[in-house]
């Protein structure tokens, strides 16, 4: 039998009285109210809800009691306590509504500003280009040499076999540099013997110059004529040249490399064809087709398929190229009779032009990057 709980003393339980109770759920009710913010809100939450609070520890209480006021006081505590949790969630859920309609606001981005950073540029194609024929040689072992813009008449012309009166020396191509005579007085263009690189194959002599054969060099730059700037020409562009000098050399070595270069270039199937020309620094010398990057040939003969890129021959004209002038050899102090050489120049804006369809040759120099940006960023 259960006798009466002689220990109760109600002092001890003072915190149990309803008014106790009471003003324990009011203030935890007031300080869910008074917190302006999820921070205090979590404050107010530990001391009002925590072990500690006033209300956790008026329930421990609770154990104390004879059964009926045990009843009675965990019914009291019971629903305070629930009360106030509901409290808290109440509040919870408004400050965290406030606080995202704030965000919203502190956070709104006007998606239709424009944007300040500054945009990613894009490489110019011609830079590209150049540098991908000059890596297909690279990876054949070539090296690639550079001249300079500025070049001496006698590299540009006089060691690569042009005579004293060849047309292309005179002021309607080749940009001549003023100079100064020794004692300061300036010099008219043609007396300084300094021009503006009309071709990349002054690098051929220089190269030629500066190392022993074997050399085998790919030599990309910029080139100057006096042209005027239209569609189809511009007065400063970009040509790459390449130089092989080696025991042994001859016309099948030129063919072999001009093909494997286009099937580097253009994809497996292209082929390459020479045709007889002249060029001063190369004997025997050819201007060199490729089977047209479009149609690739499909248009020949057939009328209902024209091609504007080829102008339905089949064929683009790339550039001169030839087995090097023995000529050119001796100037530059190597045996013609130990050695043979060929050599082959482009120039990279027409490939650009083909190649991407790029019907203004302006379009390339106005760097304007509406133009670049659509070659995207390969590197
Ligand atoms: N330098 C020539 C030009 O600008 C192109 C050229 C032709 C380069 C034949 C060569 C070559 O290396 O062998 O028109």
């Amino acid at each position: 039998m259960s006798a009466p709980n002689k220990s109760y003393d109600p002092v001890e339980v003072e915190a149990l009285k309803p008014e106790e109770i009471e003003r324990m759920r009011d203030e935890a009710f007031a300080a869910f109210a008074a917190a302006g913010d999820l921070d205090a809100l979590a404050q107010a939450k530990t001391a009002h809800t925590g072990g500690t609070s006033p209300l956790s520890l008026a329930n421990r209480e609770i154990g104390a009691l004879p059964p009926q006021a045990k009843a009675e006081a965990g019914k009291r505590v019971g629903q305070a306590r629930g009360a106030v949790s509901k409290a808290l969630a109440a509040r919870q859920a408004e400050l965290e509504a406030e606080r995202d309609a704030r965000v919203l606001v502190e956070e709104a981005v006007d998606v239709t500003l424009p944007y300040d950073r500054t945009p990613a540029g894009a490489r110019h194609p011609l830079t590209t280009i150049m540098e991908r024929v000059a890596d297909v040689f690279v990876a054949m072992g070539y090296e690639v040499a550079e001249g300079p813009e500025v070049e001496a008449e006698w590299f540009n012309f006089d060691a690569l076999n042009f005579v004293p009166d060849h047309p292309a020396r005179q002021t309607q191509d080749t940009f001549f540099v003023q100079g100064t005579t020794p004692d300061g007085k300036p010099t008219t263009g043609d007396e300084s013997g300094i021009v503006l690189r009309t071709h990349t194959s002054p690098v051929q002599a220089r190269t030629l110059l500066d190392r022993e054969p074997p050399v085998y060099v790919v030599c990309p730059g910029r080139v100057y004529r006096t042209d005027e700037l239209d569609a189809t020409h511009t007065p400063v562009f970009h040509q790459i040249e390449l130089l092989a000098v080696d025991e042994g050399l001859t016309m099948a070595d030129l063919k072999g490399t001009l093909d494997h270069m286009v099937q580097a270039l253009f994809g497996p199937e292209m082929k390459t064809r020479l045709r007889p020309n002249f060029f001063p620094f190369t004997e025997p010398s050819a201007e060199m087709d490729m089977v047209c990057y479009v149609c690739r040939g499909t248009s020949v003969g057939n009328p209902d398929r024209p091609c504007r890129t080829c102008g339905s021959e089949g064929w683009i004209e790339l550039g001169g190229c030839g087995m090097v002038n023995p000529k050119v050899l001796i100037a530059c102090g190597v045996d013609p009779q130990k050695y043979s050489g060929f050599a082959f120049g482009f120039g990279i804006e027409r490939m650009l032009m083909f190649r991407h369809n790029v019907e203004d040759m302006r379009d390339m120099v106005e760097g304007d990057v509406r133009f670049t940006r659509p070659f995207g960023m390969e590197i």
